[in-house]
């Protein structure tokens, strides 16, 4: 095969920084691992604005088409808030997922050993936790029409967004769940509203569908959303893998995160269908934000975005040996205490810099030859 080809899109606030601890990882991979990979970068999100009054340029649309694997930081901040709609930085990334056709979005929570006690919650509620929520990425009310905001004869203005989902939509994603689960505990928990929402009825229709024609060994069960939030910070260990629409899965992603201890800490990958080469339509992206509080001042914890590489090692480039290196890299660093700002518990502590936890990283993988 080719050199693995890379598009590394940084993007916004803390973007830059982050994605700065990732290329020096792609490095060592090139150096110690002898695994070349060929990397160009390019603008995404205000960033991309700035430079081309665009948030994504149709250029750099059609270059992350061609590579095996785009790479993504973050987008967003203050200084875009008040742009038009259509050029938000947001919609760059929208526009990625929906072109790329990235319809799973594989958002894994699990929650490192050392950091069990900065969890909002108990420490016996989370230790351990290992959940895989599975977003759908491409449809429902992020993409639905009738959209837009409209002007009414009374003079009132009414906002409209579509949830809608067909069924191929919903089999696709409730295959890569079912897919997921047999490499895991064999478990799927569908989320929806099927007590209020049309769309909810055949979301459930349809998972239960694909359940009892192509994956009766894996065990389905079925739970209304607000009720799965409420289960997910209960008792968030009686679920190995959620699969969910695209908007209670935004919601319930930031909820999941937040189990782990940390939102600088978790990756997702967002996957498409099978290119040419065999390999995903493919984006790697932290699920943290933009971060504007904190950018431009080192003290951004890498971690997310280095796990999303892990990912990319695992799902683009088949390589489960070296991503759990890399893993085991990012746990041993935090079992030796490596903490940057967000990591630090309610004792305080003094935090080390993004480039010191790259350090960290790096020597660990050092270690690990
Ligand atoms: C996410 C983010 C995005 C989303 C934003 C930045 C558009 O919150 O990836 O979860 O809503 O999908
Ligand atoms: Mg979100």
């Amino acid at each position: 095969m080719n050199t693995p080809s890379l598009l590394i899109l940084a993007g916004d606030g803390i973007g830059p920084e982050v994605m700065g601890e990732v290329k020096r990882i792609i490095t060592w991979y090139g150096d110690k691992r002898d695994m070349e990979f060929d990397v160009s970068e390019d603008l995404v999100g205000g960033a991309a604005y700035d430079a081309h009054g665009t948030p994504l340029t149709d250029e750099t649309m059609a270059k992350a088409q061609e590579v095996d694997a785009v790479l993504l930081g973050a987008v967003g901040g203050p200084a875009y808030d008040d742009l038009d709609f259509s050029v938000k930085p947001e919609r760059g990334l929208l526009r990625l997922r929906k072109e790329m056709d990235l319809f799973s979005n594989l958002r894994p929570a699990q929650c490192f050993d050392a950091l069990a006690d900065f969890s909002s919650l108990k420490q016996d509620i989370v230790a351990g936790l290992d959940i895989m929520i599975v977003r759908e990425l491409t449809s429902g009310s992020y993409f639905g029409e009738p959209r837009g905001i409209f002007d009414l004869p009374n003079g009132e203005r009414e906002g409209i967004n579509t949830q809608r989902y067909t069924t191929s939509e919903i089999r696709r994603v409730a295959r890569s769940a079912f897919e997921l689960a047999r490499k895991r505990g064999n478990k799927v928990c569908s989320m929806e509203k099927a007590n209020v929402m049309e769309s909810g009825i055949l979301w459930r229709e349809e998972v239960t569908w694909v359940h009892e024609n192509e994956y009766p060994d894996v065990e389905l069960s079925h739970m209304y959303a607000d009720n799965g939030a409420m289960q997910l910070v209960r008792w968030p260990k009686q679920f190995d893998v959620i699969v969910t629409d695209n908007l209670f899965g935004d919601i319930l992603s930031d909820c999941a995160a937040m189990l782990t201890g940390s939102l600088g800490m978790l990756p997702s990958a967002s996957l498409g269908l099978p290119m040419e080469n065999g390999r995903p339509k493919a984006m790697y992206e932290p699920v943290h934000g933009s971060a504007p509080d904190i950018t431009g001042q080192g003290k951004a914890n890498p971690i997310a975005c280095i796990l999303s590489f892990a990912m990319a090692l695992r799902y683009s480039f088949n390589d489960g040996a070296e991503a759990d290196r890399l893993e085991k890299a990012v746990e041993k660093v935090l079992a030796d205490g490596a903490r940057t700002a967000d990591l630090l518990g309610p004792e305080g502590g003094s935090p080390i810099s993004t480039t010191e936890m790259g350090d960290a990283i790096l020597a660990a993988l050092d270690a690990s030859l």
